[in-house]
């Protein structure tokens, strides 16, 4: 039997509805279709408010120290967040801050952001990579970035980002293979 992939999608966007929730989704559904997986999407505008009023991680409300811990232990993270000023908002910043220092350490990490434009396409390696690099994770090679242009109702519509998804779904699913060859769909 397949054993399910423990995915956390976290979400850093704080907007209800949210472009990189709509991305996150897409991203999920193109990887369902090559993996068993068990999803969990953190999404951090739910509980942002109570996050930046803890300074430690000992004063965290117990439902949000749930979502650390569910972080930390995920198989596959995705990481995903909408681009403030050049680099992800503070509060993503402060839930990774209050994330153990070793707790991410070879743990398979797929970035995702979107911005206004194409112009910070960049942020995935310049502002994302860095921060996992200081957790010794395991960043995949291909990251995911949209801009608004990129998207029509929230839903992801162009289709130079579908093929990116697709593209990132595909370099993703071969590492985690091992136990659910029956689910993958195109035959070898
Ligand atoms: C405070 C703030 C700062 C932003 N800064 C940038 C930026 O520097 N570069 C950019 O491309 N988009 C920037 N944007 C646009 C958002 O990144 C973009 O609309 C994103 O898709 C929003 O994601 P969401 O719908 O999931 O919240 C900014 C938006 C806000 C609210």
């Amino acid at each position: 039997m397949p054993i399910p992939l423990d995915v956390v999608a976290v979400v850093g966007s704080t907007s209800q509805p949210s472009r990189t929730r709509a991305l996150v989704d897409a991203l999920l559904s193109a990887l369902e279709e090559r993996l068993l997986l068990r999803v969990r999407v953190i999404q951090l505008g739910e509980f942002a408010r109570p996050l930046g009023q803890a300074l430690a991680r000992d004063e965290l409300p117990a439902e949000i120290e749930k979502q650390l811990q569910a972080i930390e232990s995920s198989t596959l993270l995705i990481v995903a967040t909408p681009v403030y000023r050049g680099s992800y908002p503070g509060h993503f910043k402060h839930l990774f801050d209050l994330i153990g220092q070793d707790a991410l350490v070879e743990k398979p990490v797929l970035l995702v952001a979107t911005g206004g434009t194409d112009r910070h396409a960049l942020v995935l390696d310049h502002q994302l990579r860095p921060l996992f690099a200081f957790f010794q994770s395991l960043t995949l090679p291909i990251g995911v970035y949209g801009a608004n242009a990129d998207f029509e109702n929230y839903q992801v519509t162009s289709p130079a980002l579908q093929a990116r998804i697709a593209l990132a779904a595909d370099r993703a699913a071969p590492l985690f293979i091992e136990n659910q060859r029956p689910l993958l769909r195109r035959a070898a």
